[in-house]
C-alpha cells in the first residue's frame, strides 16, 4: 500500500496481542512494552519486516538487532550455548539481559538482523506484553528501541507515539516499564566482557560467573555504544547541582530541581524515571536541560553510560 495507515495505540490485553499478531505475521511492525523499554518489533525471519525497521528507525544498516525469543529452547535454536551462556540465561532469564552469542549455521533469522555478523544478540524478555506477542505469532521477534535512532529511548506509549508519524502500525500500550533502561549486553566469553551496563549490574554478573565481566572493545560492539547516542534535541549538561539561567534542571537526591529522579535517591527509581525526565524536558519550553549526579555504582553505572552519551556532542 502507498497509503501509510495512521498508528493505533491500543492498550494490551488480548485483543491488542491478536490484533499485533497479525500486523507481524503480515509483515509489518508493532511498538511492544518489555520490562526495559519500548521495543519496535517484527517477525526476525522475514528479512522485508526486519528492513521496515531500519527504515522506520532511520538506523544504519551495520547496527544489528536483538531477537526476542520466549524461552531458552527457542534461543538455543538460534544460538549456540556454551557453559558460560547457559549459567547466564538460567540466572536472568526471563528478564532484562542480553547475551552475544555464535549464531547457529541454520537459525530461522534474516541475515539483516544480525547485519552480516557471525553472532546474534538474543534475550528472553520478561514483560507478558512481549511474551505474548513472541507466543501469538510463533516467531522469534526483533526489536530495537522503538524511537528514531540516535534519540531518546521510550519508556511510554507515548513516547513512541510522539516518535514516529509512520512506521509500527499498532502501538501495544502497558503504561510505563519496570526497569527504564534498556537491557545489559553480555558477550559471555571467557573472558567475558559487559557491552552496554544495564538493569543487570556488572556485580550480579560476576557473582553468577564467577569471574568480573570487562568492559566492552573488541569489533563491532557498535552504535549504542557509539560517543552521541540517547541524545535530546536540546543541550544537556552533566553533574548540575543548580539551575543556570534558561535551563530546566532534572534533580536527583539533594539537589532539587524542575523534576526529579528519586528525591529519596533511590538509584532504582531513578533508572526507571531518566528516559521519562528527558523526553519531558526535551518537549518543555526550557532551551537546555541539566541534570544532578547520580553516583557510579550498582545501577547508576548504566545511568552514568546513557547519559554521558545523551550529554556528547551530537554528529
Ligand atoms: O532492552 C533492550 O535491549 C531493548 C528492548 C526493546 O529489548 N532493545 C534494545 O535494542 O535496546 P537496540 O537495538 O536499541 O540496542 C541493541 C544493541 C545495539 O547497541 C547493537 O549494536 C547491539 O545491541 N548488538 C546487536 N547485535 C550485536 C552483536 N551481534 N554484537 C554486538 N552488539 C550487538
Ligand atoms: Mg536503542
Amino acid at each position: 500500500p502507498n497509503r501509510q495507515d495512521a498508528i493505533r495505540t491500543l492498550r494490551y490485553g488480548a485483543q491488542a496481542i491478536a490484533a499485533a499478531a497479525d500486523v507481524i505475521r503480515a509483515g509489518g511492525l508493532v511498538a511492544v512494552p518489555t520490562e526495559t523499554v519500548y521495543g519496535l518489533a517484527a517477525d526476525a525471519t522475514n528479512a522485508e519486516a526486519v528492513a521496515r525497521i531500519y527504515a522506520a528507525k532511520g538506523r544504519p544498516s551495520f547496527n544489528p538487532l536483538i531477537v526476542h525469543v520466549a524461552s531458552v529452547d527457542e534461543a538455543k535454536a538460534i544460538a549456540e550455548f556454551d557453559a558460560g551462556a547457559t549459567t547466564l540465561a538460567d540466572a536472568f532469564w526471563p528478564g532484562p539481559l542480553t547475551l552475544v552469542l555464535p549464531l547457529r549455521a541454520n537459525a530461522p533469522v534474516a541475515s539483516l538482523v544480525t547485519a552480516g555478523l557471525d553472532t546474534v544478540a538474543i534475550r528472553c524478555p520478561a514483560h507478558p506484553a512481549m511474551r505474548d506477542l513472541i507466543a501469538a505469532t510463533g516467531r522469534p521477534l526483533a526489536a530495537p528501541s522503538a524511537n528514531p535512532s540516535g534519540g531518546i529511548s521510550p519508556t511510554r506509549a507515548e513516547h513512541v507515539a510522539a516518535g514516529f508519524r509512520s512506521g509500527p502500525s499498532i502501538i501495544i500500550d502497558a503504561g510505563p516499564t519496570e526497569a527504564g533502561l534498556e537491557s545489559s549486553i553480555v558477550a559471555p566469553g571467557p573472558p567475558p566482557r559487559l557491552l552496554r551496563p544495564g538493569p543487570v549490574t556488572a556485580e550480579q554478573i560476576a557473582t553468577v560467573l564467577g569471574a568480573v565481566p570487562g568492559a566492552g572493545g573488541g569489533k563491532i560492539e557498535a552504535p549504542g555504544q557509539l560517543a552521541s547516542h540517547y541524545a535530546p534535541s536540546k543541550p544537556l549538561r552533566l553533574n548540575a547541582t543548580e539551575r543556570r539561567a534558561g535551563e530546566w534542571l532534572i534533580g536527583f537526591g539533594d539537589v532539587s530541581g524542575d523534576d526529579t529522579l528519586s528525591a529519596s535517591g533511590d538509584m532504582v527509581e531513578a533508572a526507571a524515571r531518566l528516559f521519562d525526565a528527558l523526553h519531558r524536558a526535551d518537549a518543555g519550553d526550557a532551551a537546555a536541560i541539566a541534570i544532578a549526579p547520580v553516583p557510579d555504582s550498582g545501577i547508576g553505572v548504566a545511568i552514568n553510560d546513557r547519559l554521558q552519551r545523551a550529554a556528547a556532542p551530537r554528529p
